[in-house]
């Protein structure tokens, strides 16, 4: 019935336990640290929500935006390095990607460099601790094109951990029976997240083919399509919508204002946000805040710095009352406003 209130539900707690871990005992923490199971592994998430939208293990390969994650554990990690040297080195590639310290020099010439994306310190620090303990999952493709791009160094960095005398064999187990039941935010979260991986390697590929301008009206004309698509494939309703609209179609709501300004509370402090669910007894609304990173700001910039004058001449034709200007890195440009059935798989 429609009629009944949403509940809120907010996900909090998630990263105090974890914290927990870390404060200064008796005791050192390695004795009382509880083996964690590979599902429940904090660094999981993070990373599906933060990096997997260009560093998906399932995209194609030729489908891709960036390289898979175990590409990346393999040209960071070797048998020598150490948990808190793989930590260092991610922490400080996030803070400066540059095609200087790239190690995947291959990766840079087919993607081009990573955007600058600020994250939390804490958001790394865990998702390189998933990276380092555990086995994360390969495309199938994987194995053969790394071994015919690396001959001389077949299997290099697998899996550290394994067969390290950790004596930790529960956390390798097999990806074939994590049948979890999944939760409402993680629906929501995978709603999100294919739509903006989808639009992410539209844009990235426009940009680099066309150039900016031309990429305009890739978002003019491909943006709602692409969305729409994805909600049909889902069975849900996705919407990409924001404070300061450059399509007025996707102006927020009075409710949706309202989250929008509390994530940028969120964002502001450099917290990892939480996705915000309500629910009644038939369906599931879903919000996730959508924050810039540098490609954004060549459309989404302030214009005397970041946005060529050609491009924005092109953003000002199409979009006259444009107010999707002047933003900085890692500020929130919109949320995903998700609504889907409770008995949608
Ligand atoms: C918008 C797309 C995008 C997102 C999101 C993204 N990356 Fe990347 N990343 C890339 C691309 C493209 C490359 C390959 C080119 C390069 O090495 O810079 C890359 C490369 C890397 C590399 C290897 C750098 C090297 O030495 O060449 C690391 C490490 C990395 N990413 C970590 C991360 C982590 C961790 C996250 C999530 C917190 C993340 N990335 C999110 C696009 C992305
Ligand atoms: C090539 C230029 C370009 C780039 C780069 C770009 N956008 Fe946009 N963006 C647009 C255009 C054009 C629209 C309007 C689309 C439409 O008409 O539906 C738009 C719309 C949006 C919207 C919907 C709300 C609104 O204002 O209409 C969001 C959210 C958004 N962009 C976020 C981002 C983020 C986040 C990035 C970086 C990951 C990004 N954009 C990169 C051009 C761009």
């Amino acid at each position: 019935m429609k009629t009944s209130p949403y509940i809120l539900l907010i996900f909090l707690a998630l990263f105090q336990s974890c914290n927990d871990s870390k404060r200064e005992g008796a005791y050192t923490a390695r004795s009382v640290e509880k083996p964690q199971n590979k599902q429940d592994h904090t660094g999981k998430k993070l990373m599906e929500t933060n990096c997997y939208v260009c560093h998906s293990p399932t995209a194609s390969h030729d489908d891709r935006i960036g390289p898979p994650m175990i590409a990346i554990k393999r040209h960071y990690i070797d048998s020598n390095t150490t948990k808190e040297e793989f930590i260092a080195s991610m922490q400080a590639w996030i803070k400066n990607p540059n095609e200087a310290d790239a190690k995947m020099t291959g990766a840079v010439r087919r993607f081009g460099v990573m955007p600058k994306t600020p994250y939390p310190e804490a958001t790394i620090e865990k998702i390189a601790e998933y990276m380092y303990d555990f086995e994360i999952d390969q495309p199938d493709w994987f194995e053969d094109h790394f071994n015919e791009m690396n001959p001389g160094v077949r299997g290099k960095g697998m899996g550290k951990g394994r067969g390290q005398g950790k004596g930790m064999g529960m956390r390798h187990q097999s990806n074939q029976n994590q049948q979890q039941v999944k939760s409402y935010e993680d629906i929501g979260l995978e709603y999100a997240m294919s739509t903006k991986a989808i639009l992410g390697k539209n844009l990235m590929g426009q940009i680099q083919k066309n150039g900016t301008e031309a990429a305009v009206d890739f978002c003019n004309i491909k943006a709602m399509h692409l969305t729409d698509s994805m909600a049909t494939v889902h069975n849900a309703t996705i919407k990409r919508v924001t404070d300061k609209p450059r399509n007025i179609n996707n102006q927020a709501n009075n409710e949706e204002l309202e989250y929008i300004e509390h994530f940028k509370s969120v964002v502001a402090r450099n917290k990892e946000p939480e996705a915000i669910l309500l629910e009644n007894e038939s369906d599931v609304r879903f919000y996730y805040p959508i924050t810039t990173n540098a490609m954004c700001l060549q459309c989404h910039g302030k214009p005397e710095t970041d946005i060529t004058p050609k491009t924005l001449l092109t953003l000002r034709e199409r979009y006259p009352n444009d107010l999707a200007t002047g933003y900085g890195l890692n500020q929130v440009r919109g949320i995903w406003s998700i609504k889907f059935d409770k008995d949608n798989e």
